[in-house]
């Protein structure tokens, strides 16, 4: 096996497939900053951001359930407890995404009988599949370069889009905030670890792979959104999608 030189060589090849990647330039996020997006678009927006980001503690089970090493078990199980509120469930991350789509209209019985979009589906099962196929380190790398390393910038441009759709209370869109702060310390927490571990060229390769499939799979769930946005528009009854 080669052996790597610098993991800087490592933190830079994994940022810039993030940094490089096509979905900055994807259409629905040019609509976001240029805040084009209509209450109806942000309404879909939201059910399948949540449908996805409601998995999250699943997809962090998962890489744990690959996991021997115990330090890495340990920050998984830090990050699984921030998602789960610390142990209050009323600031449980899913529970702070209901906010928003409360204040959307969108109510809760309706918003749990909605279907993830199949690009929706195909993006938690690419993260959910990533560790069993290239291990551990590989499935944090995606979390950690393809998730929750762009999570704020990804989030300030969507922020964009709904801020100018819907005059929301701030308290409404408390769990973006919660996350432009937050995932980035779990970020730079998981490439510390990342950082300790990849001796290889062949595990630096691995963990190249699932973050790009990560990102592909991202911009797919965008386009997820889109394909619904336009059936929505061709729609008679535009709330036929939010509907039983
Ligand atoms: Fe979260």
């Amino acid at each position: 096996m080669k052996n790597l030189s610098s993991f800087v060589q490592v933190q830079e090849s994994l940022r810039e497939i993030t940094a490089n990647h096509p979905l900055w330039n994807h259409e629905f996020l040019n609509r976001c900053r240029t805040r084009q997006l209509a209450l109806q678009e942000v309404q879909l927006l939201a059910i399948q951001m949540y449908k996805f980001s409601k998995e999250f503690s699943r997809i962090l089970a998962s890489i744990l359930s690959c996991c021997q090493d115990e330090s890495v078990q340990l920050a998984i199980l830090e990050n699984l407890f921030d998602e789960m509120g610390r142990g209050d469930l009323t600031q449980s991350h899913p529970e702070l995404f209901r906010h928003f789509t409360r204040a959307l209209g969108i109510d809760d019985n309706i918003l749990a009988i909605q279907a993830p979009n199949l690009e929706t589906e195909a993006l938690i099962n690419t993260y959910l599949r990533i560790p069993h196929q290239y291990g551990f380190l590989a499935a944090l790398g995606a979390v950690c370069y393809a998730s929750e390393g762009i999570v704020s910038a990804l989030y300030i441009q969507l922020y964009q889009g709904i801020i100018g759709a819907a005059p929301l209370p701030k308290e409404s869109l408390v769990f973006f905030e919660v996350h432009i702060h937050l995932d980035d310390s779990h970020a730079a927490k998981l490439a510390a670890l990342i950082e300790a571990r990849v001796t290889t060229v062949e595990e630096l390769e691995n963990i190249k792979l699932a973050v790009l499939e990560a990102m592909n799979a991202r911009v797919q769930f965008f386009n997820g959104i889109e394909r619904q946005i336009i059936e929505y528009q061709v729609n008679a009854n535009p709330f036929n999608l939010l509907k039983v």
